[in-house]
């Protein structure tokens, strides 16, 4: 890759992780759809069409040594001759594609749960694309892991966003909580796939707005992501999380939805 390439100049790019189990791409047609979004945000034409991308994908992980994997893929708008920030006439993007062995949750993190710590979203205001311009999402995470902290959740105008790499979700009195899918936070999609879950198990679910105070006073805090899965949050800025007399434990919901989330990954492997 040349130095002049927009992607590692200006951060003028895009990205994907796919979670791969038993060698078995997981929602690879979202992943897809959500790259083609985050292409067309940024004004990039598609190097590849759909099935171009999925033998890609297919070969790099058939290659690979481990069943279960990450899947990172990137498209930049390509070299530039002269610095400049305007779009160049005729780009050529550069594609990039590596698999790393999937860093799972660990058995304490699933059981025990994570600690996070709260920041403002210092963000842009196009977080629903997955652009490559990290830099944020960087100094947020090492803002969490400086304070021994597995995620920085954030609040925008004292609203819940997400977290730095998850989505969070809240718990309040029986009912899942989800911020709205807008400019503020990626679509996730495990997102989708916990509120797929929550609706086909008759969890109630609600989409709206969740205020700081509420984050504070959920009975349950998760956070979701395709490496991460789905874990509960059981502190937050040192307090613990949760109803009375049971706070710091994961929560008797969360419990429910990682069993759903375990048997529907495993399920999903079975029918391919
Ligand atoms: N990140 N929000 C942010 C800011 C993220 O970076 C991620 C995932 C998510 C969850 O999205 P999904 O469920 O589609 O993985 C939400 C990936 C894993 C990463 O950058 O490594």
């Amino acid at each position: 890759m040349s130095v002049m390439d927009r992607g590692f100049l200006f951060g003028d790019g895009v990205y994907e992780v796919i979670p791969v189990y038993s060698r078995r791409p997981f929602r690879l047609e979202q992943h897809l759809e959500r790259l083609q979004q985050s292409l067309d945000g940024i004004q990039l034409a598609n190097p590849h069409a759909a099935e171009a991308w999925r033998a890609l994908i297919t070969q790099l992980v058939r290659e690979a040594a481990w069943d279960d994997q990450s899947v990172y893929i990137q498209v930049t708008r390509g070299p530039m001759t002269v610095r400049n920030q305007a779009f160049p006439a005729d780009t050529t993007p550069t594609v990039f594609l590596m698999t790393e062995a999937m860093a799972s949750p660990t058995p304490a993190q699933l059981e025990e749960g994570v600690a996070a710590i709260s920041a403002v979203d210092i963000r842009w205001l196009r977080c629903d694309l997955k652009t490559t311009s990290l830099l944020a999402n960087c100094l947020l995470r090492q803002y969490a892991v400086a304070a021994g902290c597995a995620e920085a959740v954030l609040f925008r105008d004292g609203y819940l966003t997400e977290g730095s790499v998850s989505s969070i979700f809240v718990v309040k009195d029986g009912v899942l909580l989800a911020p709205i899918k807008n400019h503020l936070m990626l679509p996730g999609i495990t997102y989708d796939v916990i509120l797929e879950l929550a609706v086909e198990h008759g969890l109630a679910v609600t989409v709206r707005d969740i205020s700081e105070a509420e984050t504070r006073g959920a009975d349950e805090l998760w956070l979701a992501s395709s490496t991460r899965e789905v874990q509960a949050i059981v502190s937050l800025d040192g307090s613990p999380v949760g109803l009375a007399g049971q706070t710091g434990r994961p929560g008797a919901i969360f419990l429910a939805m990682q069993a759903w989330y375990q048997d529907y990954k495993a399920g999903g492997m079975r029918n391919v």
